[in-house]
């Protein structure tokens, strides 16, 4: 059975139809690229995936079970996590802070454990920290060095790169990456990428969707890509398949870099 799947999911936005029945589904550890221009649906489909927006018509299935409609918190509990386009993390928190932050066991830690059991607290808290560090331990050293720094003295890249361990450490299913690389050179993109790769390996039945306006990024990235453009899936397939067609060279024509 497919892990997420999607069937004709649609939203309109008084008489804009910003999503417009969008199917797809992915499978367990398979990885999504979904590309198009600027306004295409993007981020208003992880919206829609991840219980921001409620679709006006469609259906979401993970594992089976319907989850259109459900507030965004249920979902996140049931295991699709993101990040934003323009990033957000707790600012003022280090950067270990941050991943325990996004712990399973820390979003369901009682408030009253601290005051009843310290040493159980303790414990947890030790645990935390380790569980943190091996999520850090994905992208090597890069990090790990930068443990205790505060997340907005943080270069930029691993700032993105942070937000991704962050989502990561609530051990989600379905990930869903809004434009990773905004706002990097292409050093740095491709170094994204790497790391991308990374993630993939280490977490095998983790299931990536990621969002980019660059073919070039997802090209050797992703299983699977979708193509966008004002709101319609024009096209489906592997990056081969998607690449020659006429409809998806045509919606990039004139905006090389899809802004
Ligand atoms: N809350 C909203 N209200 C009205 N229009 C919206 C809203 N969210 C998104 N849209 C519209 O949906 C379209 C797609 O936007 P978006 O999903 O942000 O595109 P992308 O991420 O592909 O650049 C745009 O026309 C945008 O203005
Ligand atoms: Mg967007």
């Amino acid at each position: 059975m497919e892990l997420l799947s999607v069937k004709d999911l649609t939203i309109n936005f008084g008489g804009v139809t910003a999503v417009s029945k969008v199917s797809f589904s992915l499978a367990a550890g398979e990885m999504l690229g979904i590309i198009g221009p600027n306004g295409s649906g993007k981020t208003t489909l992880f919206n829609l995936l991840s219980g921001i927006y409620q679709p006006s018509a469609g259906t979401i299935a993970l594992n089976g079970a319907p989850i259109q409609g459900l507030p965004a918190n249920k979902i996140f509990n049931l295991g699709i996590a993101r990040t934003f386009q323009n990033g957000r993390l707790f600012w003022n928190l280090n950067v270990v802070e941050n991943i325990i932050m996004g712990l399973e066991e820390t979003r369901t830690a009682s408030i009253f454990g601290a005051i009843f059991a310290p040493a159980k607290e303790k414990a947890l808290q030790t645990q935390a920290i380790t569980k943190a560090m091996d999520i850090m331990g994905i992208f090597g050293s890069l990090l790990l060095n930068q443990a205790d720094k505060i997340a907005k003295d943080l270069p930029y890249a691993d700032r993105r790169r942070l937000e991704i361990c962050r989502a990561i450490a609530s051990r989600p299913k379905v990930l869903l990456l809004d434009e990773p690389s905004a706002g990097m050179d292409s050093l740095e993109t491709e170094r994204l990428m790497n790391d991308l790769l990374k993630v993939k390996k280490s977490i095998p039945d983790l299931s990536i969707i990621v969002v980019e306006h660059d073919m070039g990024f997802i090209k050797g990235l992703v299983d699977k890509v979708m193509v966008l453009n004002y709101g319609e899936s024009i096209a489906y397939g592997t990056f081969a398949d998607i690449a020659g067609n006429e409809q998806v060279i045509n919606a990039y024509l004139g905006q090389e870099d899809g802004r």
